[in-house]
């Protein structure tokens, strides 16, 4: 598989008010294959959203490179090609709504591309049944549900046509149901819309599903592998700062008491199977 972003020795710095940095990433290197879905992890202040935001050229890189489908982000004129690749959502999802109806609020980006009408409401409509919002389509946006508003934010990228969606803690401001509305949306654009997705969250959970998740510390890249390896017990989470989904845990006391649970148990009917 082609790796459809790869990111070579990235350095950051923030510059201080008043003189100083602030280093957010020390010379990360990371590929991200064509069609993957990749959960992204750390402790606050790691580096995630400092890293989210070069991946579409909102940060561009101190020292290193960051290459989009082949293109480099530093280049002033790759830009716009890079930004209609990969595709932001971010956590507040009221800060997302533009527009007055969740029809426009789609349709917004679009008009700016210029396309005919009869394009723009195809690729609303579809944008709108992808999310499951197609019956809200004369709704006002501030009036729905967080996890409502997290999938029309999810929408109007979707309409885009993105190759790759990245997603800054999505849920961190919803209630389970919307965690649930969104997370499954994620993956529906990654299994049938075959997109590549960066997910970042703090929900251990919600990365149960990936093909491979990164743990960040401190700016760096400090283990990745698939959900298995990290949370079969032999990683310590809670010393990063990170907290051990539940089933995991219960497996790991269970071991510990003398049980033999195999590593790498994610789910309770798992759990259950090695118990009777
Ligand atoms: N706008 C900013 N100005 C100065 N420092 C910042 C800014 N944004 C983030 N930082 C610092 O950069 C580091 C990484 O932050 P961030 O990428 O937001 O981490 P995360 O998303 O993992 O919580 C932290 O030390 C944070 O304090
Ligand atoms: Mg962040």
């Amino acid at each position: 598989m082609s790796n459809i972003i790869e990111i070579k020795s990235l350095t950051y710095h923030y510059p201080l008010e008043g003189g100083g940095s602030v280093k957010a990433l020390d010379d990360l290197s990371l590929q991200i294959a064509e069609g993957e879905y990749l959960a992204l992890i750390g402790p606050n202040g790691s580096g995630k959203s400092t890293l989210a935001r070069h991946l579409n050229a909102l940060l561009l890189p101190g020292e290193g490179d960051v290459l989009v489908d082949g293109l480099s982000t530093s280049r002033e004129e790759y830009r716009y090609e890079i930004r209609r690749y990969v595709g932001m959502v971010f956590q507040n999802p009221d800060n997302q709504i533009v527009a007055t109806t969740v029809e426009e609020d789609v349709a917004f980006g679009l008009e700016n591309l210029a396309l005919p009408p009869d394009v723009i409401r195809r690729r609303v409509a579809e944008a709108l049944e992808m999310v499951g919002l197609t019956s809200f389509s004369q709704h006002a946006p501030h009036l729905l549900s967080g996890g409502q508003k997290q999938r029309l934010a999810i929408a109007g990228v979707f309409a885009m046509q993105p190759r790759c969606l990245v997603l800054d803690e999505p849920t961190a401001m919803l209630d389970p149901r919307g965690r649930r509305e969104v997370l499954e949306t994620v993956k529906r654009l990654n299994r049938s819309e075959k997109i590549t997705i960066v997910h970042i969250t703090h929900f251990m959970e919600e990365t149960f599903d990936a093909d491979r998740i990164i743990i960040m510390d401190k700016g760096r890249v400090i283990l990745e592998g698939q959900p298995p390896d990290i949370f079969g017990g032999e990683v310590d989470l809670e010393s990063l700062g990170l907290e051990m989904p539940s089933i995991p845990k219960v497996a790991q006391i269970l071991r510990a008491g003398g049980l033999k649970i195999p590593p790498g148990v994610l789910d309770v009917k798992q759990l259950v199977n090695y118990l009777c």
